[in-house]
């Protein structure tokens, strides 16, 4: 399909970090950066990753069917990093496993006042005439553009169902040290998306973190 849009010559800029879409959830310790990948071949099985900023917190996530009483807990696990002078909060995934084709899934992460609550959707079951609708995007980032970029997902009429994202994710290593706050936000501004379907992800020259100048560089 051919789109008339022409991308302006002048780069976008960053957009800057008390913008609304980089806003942290409301209550102590609440869940951000919510997002779901596929997490198997068969699609159905599905990996939710959260951060909670400032404790470990509840390793648990709750989930169910839409058209189901019984509520499901699973276990998933939590890692932090360290890159240069930069910290990670709780970085939480968890994978929920042998889930039926095309569902409704509710899934719950966080606990009391500041527990959140999204939904997916599984794919049919995959075959020759099973329709699908995937998203394309690479080189989001998140300057102003990429705003209006990921806009322009959600609102077209040929609505997308996953998103296979070809690389060039937050572009955090345009800045000092590659400071990884920019992949906070990044994460903060992609999970009004990416809490309802499952992107897939390649990794773009961006996602290189080799940086010997830094003395402790690590792959991220
Ligand atoms: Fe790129």
């Amino acid at each position: 399909m051919k789109s008339t849009f022409v991308r302006n010559d002048d780069l976008s800029l960053d957009m800057p970090l008390d913008s609304d879409v980089f806003r942290v959830p409301p209550g102590y310790n609440a869940p951000q950066q919510v997002h779901i990948t596929q997490g198997d071949y068969e699609a159905n099985s599905v990996i939710v990753f959260w951060v909670t900023p400032d404790e470990p917190g509840s390793r648990t996530m709750i989930y169910w069917a839409e058209n189901s009483e019984l509520k499901n807990r699973v276990d998933g696990l939590v890692v932090k990093y360290k890159y240069f002078n930069y910290t990670s909060g709780y970085i939480h995934h968890c994978t929920i496993k042998d889930l039926e084709f095309d569902t409704k899934y509710y899934y719950q992460v966080g606990t009391g006042k500041a527990s959140r609550r999204f939904w997916f959707i599984t794919p049919p079951k995959s075959g020759p005439d099973v329709p699908y609708t995937f998203g394309l995007i690479g080189d989001l980032g998140q300057t102003h553009d990429s705003n209006q970029t990921l806009t322009h997902y959600e609102f077209n009429p040929i609505k997308g169902q996953t998103i296979l994202f070809v690389g060039d994710l937050s572009y955090a290593d345009d800045y000092p040290f590659h400071d990884n706050v920019r992949w906070d936000t990044w994460g903060r501004f992609i999970e009004r998306n990416a809490v309802y379907q499952p992107w897939i992800w390649t990794a773009g020259n961006h996602e290189l973190d080799f940086a010997p100048q830094f003395a402790n560089a690590v792959v991220g």
